[in-house]
């Protein structure tokens, strides 16, 4: 596995590979990487000739009120894991080398990125969709992976790749889970013992409100409150929201049908936790929409 630390090294790299006619796979990561991010490089390694990861802890995604300085990093480890995995290259930028000067170009999705995380992290999404733009443009490439877990930043992606009309395919990982459901999360080291507890209440909270659309529940005001229910029943968690939302353009849903997210966020001590359900919602019957492989 090679690492590249410069954008002009990883750049040459990628023409050459480009050139030989390989097809490139790039997984953006920030690192300290878990069971999500090996399943996301395993597909990537399955469907293209050449796979990148990228490790960068992103600032211009985090608030200053947020955890950028204690956001946990462990380089030696992650490599470790990426070289087992099968990857070819590595791409470990620093800040100075990503953001020579101060940004005045900045990406930003505003219907996508005002809802659901938006309204507590109201800069957070076009610091990712920045970046993300940047990696596109230093990487080129063909097929780009991200995990489920962060849905709503699945669908900013998305539709930047669309309206930028960026040539490549973006392809979703589904959320890897703990056996008893917890979602893989760098943030998950932050929960001590009792709160690693209670953080189960988000995943529960989502198969709650999953069992009432089964049930055949349609009204997208009673899944939330079962949602809520769940997650307020639990007085370590601080629920941030509980939403039912059309999948791509996150629209609050009155009737639920057709492509939908149940989505949740929550404080669990010193962990803010995401986590959602990508669920094909029809009139007889509710399929996820993404099944791990
Ligand atoms: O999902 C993440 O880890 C980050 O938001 C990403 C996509 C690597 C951009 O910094």
């Amino acid at each position: 596995m090679l690492q590249y630390t410069t954008i002009q090294g990883l750049r040459e790299a990628m023409r050459s590979a480009r050139k030989a006619g390989k097809s490139l796979g790039l997984v953006p990561t920030m690192g300290y990487l878990h069971a999500g991010h090996i399943a996301i490089c395993e597909t990537a390694r399955r469907e293209c000739d050449l796979v990148v990861v990228s490790i960068f802890v992103n600032p211009l995604q985090f608030a200053p009120s947020e955890d950028l300085e204690s956001y946990p990093r462990d380089l030696d480890r992650d490599l470790g894991i990426l070289s087992q995995t099968g990857v070819d290259a590595v791409f470990t930028p620093s800040v100075e080398e990503m953001y020579p000067e101060t940004m005045e170009t900045w990406v930003s999705v505003p219907s996508l990125s005002q809802t659901l995380e938006g309204k507590s992290r109201p800069t957070h999404f076009q610091g990712v969709a920045t970046v993300v733009l940047k990696l596109f443009s230093i990487v080129q490439p063909d097929i780009a992976y991200f995990g489920q877990k962060d849905g709503q930043q699945v669908a900013v992606v998305r539709r930047m790749v669309r309206d930028l009309q960026l040539p490549l395919e973006v392809h979703v990982v589904p959320t890897v889970r703990e056996t008893d459901g917890l979602a893989m999360s760098s943030r998950n080291v932050y929960l001590d013992p009792p709160a690693r507890a209670s953080a189960l209440a988000l995943s529960r909270a989502l198969f709650a409100g999953r069992a009432l659309l089964e049930a055949g529940e349609r009204r997208g005001a009673a899944v939330q409150q079962a949602m809520e229910a769940v997650l307020t029943g639990d007085s370590a968690v601080r629920m941030d929201y509980a939403a039912v939302v059309q999948a791509d353009s996150l629209v609050p849903q009155d009737r639920v049908q057709g492509r939908t997210m149940l989505a949740v966020a929550a404080y669990v001590g010193r962990a803010r936790l995401l986590d959602n359900l990508m669920l094909d919602v029809g009139p007889s019957g509710v399929r996820d929409l993404l099944t791990p492989s």
